[in-house]
């Protein structure tokens, strides 16, 4: 039998080209920026698996430019929004993702976000950097403090988990609206109480959002559900940009409807809607969630290794149609 072919659609940290190079004839972009979708579907042609990244698109015209003998198509990214799932499913194609190893990361970024909207750092720093006049006064630039506030979390998974966590030691009551009910021992644990989504809209000084971007969730916060909350509440996206209506959100943030806004994702990234831009109740990072050294090579090395075990027809770590696989007896 052939080497598997395995394809990298754009550079990745080295230990996990060093585990893909061993597992058969290795392809990795060199370019550092994303394939355009041509260049992409040539890539992938012949591939056993292919490491895609969450610009990669991942539909019907991928798969079957990749063809039959495709097993795997692993997500450097826990969201996964960017694969058409039911066409990998329906061709037998396994999607992986990279669960767990960026939650602490990606809770931490959240936090430095609630930290930088409400204390205001974001303005602070550009009157520095703009050699802006300033002089310290009782009444100069007043932030929010969040002891005894409410952090209401859309989506209790992981990462909301991890970022409950945080706001406890910070002082914060916590409540979440899932679909899923948390078990007791975690909603003990964390002092948190379910509420539906309109209820937590109205009643957190901080949302943030944790869910993940479904059809569903497309514009989950939109001008109706902005004009639900306190005009003295903070929105915080740092799971995908398209749940929030963006310019619906800008709008909300001139009129002073909301206090104000952070985010580390945009609805059509990289752009970012100009009227945010303008605003400086808005705290604005570039997809920074998982960005530590250690956090994108534990990713990576997750996607390989997923990448390498469904190559040799081995259940791979972290599926997300574990469907395709046989049942264990
Ligand atoms: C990053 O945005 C991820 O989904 O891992």
């Amino acid at each position: 039998m052939s080497e598997p072919r395995l394809v990298v659609t754009r550079r990745i940290p080295e230990p996990a080209i060093e585990l893909l190079r061993e597992g058969g004839d290795l392809w990795v972009s060199e370019d550092d920026r994303p394939l355009e979708r041509d260049e992409l579907h040539e890539a992938v042609r012949g591939a056993t698996a292919v490491v895609t990244l969450l610009h990669d698109r991942v539909d019907a015209g991928f798969l079957d430019a990749a063809g039959p003998q495709l097993r795997c198509v692993a997500n450097v990214a826990v969201g996964y929004d960017n694969v058409d799932v039911p066409a990998a499913t329906s061709r037998g194609v396994l999607v992986t993702n990279t669960p767990a190893v960026l939650t602490e990361a990606t809770a931490d970024l959240t936090f430095g976000l609630i930290l930088m909207v409400t204390r205001r750092l974001g303005e602070g720093e550009r009157v520095i950097r703009s050699r802006t006049p300033w002089a310290w006064h009782m009444f100069y630039m007043l932030g929010t403090g969040l002891q005894e506030k409410t952090l209401g979390i859309v989506g209790l998974g992981a990462i909301g988990q991890a970022v409950a966590r945080r706001a406890r030691a910070f002082g914060m009551r916590i409540a979440y609206a899932d679909s899923r009910r948390a078990d007791a021992g975690l909603e003990a644990e964390l002092d948190a109480v379910q509420v539906p989504l309109d209820e937590l809209l109205s009643t957190s000084d901080v949302v943030s959002i944790h869910c993940p971007l479904l059809e569903e969730t497309r514009h989950l916060i939109d001008a109706e559900r902005l004009r639900l909350m306190k005009p003295t509440a903070f929105l915080v996206n740092t799971a995908r940009g398209p749940i929030v209506d963006e310019a619906a959100l800008a709008e909300a943030l001139r009129n002073g409807r909301i206090a104000g806004a952070a985010l580390d994702v945009f609805e059509g990234e990289p752009e970012v809607h100009p009227g945010l831009l303008e605003l400086d109740n808005a705290a604005l990072v570039p997809h920074l969630g998982s960005a530590t050294l250690e956090t994108r090579t534990a990713m990576a090395v997750l996607a390989a290794r997923n990448a390498l075990a469904a190559s040799r027809g081995e259940p791979p770590l972290t599926p997300v149609n574990p469907e395709l696989l046989p049942e264990d007896d």
